[in-house]
């Protein structure tokens, strides 16, 4: 499939790890220009790459962020939200407190509203933005729920900002489990287990640029559920 990316000036937060990583690098094997934005430094990668160091909850400091990278590159042709957080996994609903519930709104969803507000005037005209929703957004495991809840408003938030933005598509992606440090800190050795699917952070990035790309032209507005069918599943006895 042609990407038609090469050229194109692409912002990625949350670049440092993960799968906000992996699609800076995919970006830059298709020729693509890209700036990193994270709260940590990302690694050197081969390219033409700016990083800047900001926090997606720090509207100034993102704003500014956001700015730099545009500056840089003279616009802006794909914008990608993949900074994020899993908040308190495993806790039970009676001792998570309205804190850490802020605390992960604030970075899920405050965060890539954001990033959107402040990208829009350097968007270009045709510009795709990509947001990182997850399947906890459609499917929910217990002692998860600030996530869930977070993820399904990106799921709407997607929508909302595609309908509100004419000439940006506005599209969100939904893995389940992937391999990275977040996954990695939450649930540990379960994701070596062949019991259920995990998919690589490499995955993930094929995803985001189908979305970014010219390829998926008529596509917006739409969470991509990439979950190896396991949300298809009907209680139906057969
Ligand atoms: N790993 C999974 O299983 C999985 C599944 C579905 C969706 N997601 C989503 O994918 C996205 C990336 O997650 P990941 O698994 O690659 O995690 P990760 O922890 O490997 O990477 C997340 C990155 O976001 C950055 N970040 C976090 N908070 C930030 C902030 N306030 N400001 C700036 N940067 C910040 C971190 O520094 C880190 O570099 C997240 O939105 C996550 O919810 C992950």
């Amino acid at each position: 499939m042609r990407t038609d990316l090469a050229g194109r000036a692409v912002l990625v937060t949350g670049a440092a790890s993960g799968i906000g990583l992996a699609c800076a690098r995919a970006f830059l094997t298709e020729g693509a220009r890209v700036g990193l934005v994270d709260r940590e430094p990302p690694p050197v990668l081969e390219g033409d790459v700016v990083a800047v160091r900001a926090d997606v909850t720090d509207e100034p400091g993102l704003a500014a962020a956001v700015d730099a990278v545009a500056r840089q590159f003279g616009g802006l042709d794909v914008v990608v939200g993949c900074a994020g957080v899993s908040g308190p996994v495993g806790k039970p609903l009676a001792g998570t407190t309205a804190a850490e519930v802020a605390a992960v709104l604030a970075v899920n969803v405050t965060g890539q509203f954001l990033l959107v507000k402040h990208a829009l005037p350097w968007l270009a005209e045709g510009g795709a933005v990509v947001l990182l929703g997850s399947d906890s957004a459609f499917t929910a495991a217990p002692g998860m729920a600030p996530y869930c809840a977070s993820k399904g408003a990106v799921v709407a938030l997607t929508r909302a900002l595609a309908v509100e933005l004419p000439g940006v598509r506005v599209n969100c992606v939904c893995p389940s489990v992937v391999d990275t440090p977040m996954a990695r800190a939450d649930l540990g050795a379960v994701l070596d287990s062949p019991a259920f699917p995990v998919q690589s952070a490499d995955d993930v990035a094929r995803q985001v640029l189908f979305l970014a790309s010219p390829a998926s032209r008529p596509v917006n507005g739409q969470a991509l559920l990439a979950d190896f069918g396991m949300s298809g599943r009907s209680a139906f006895p057969a």
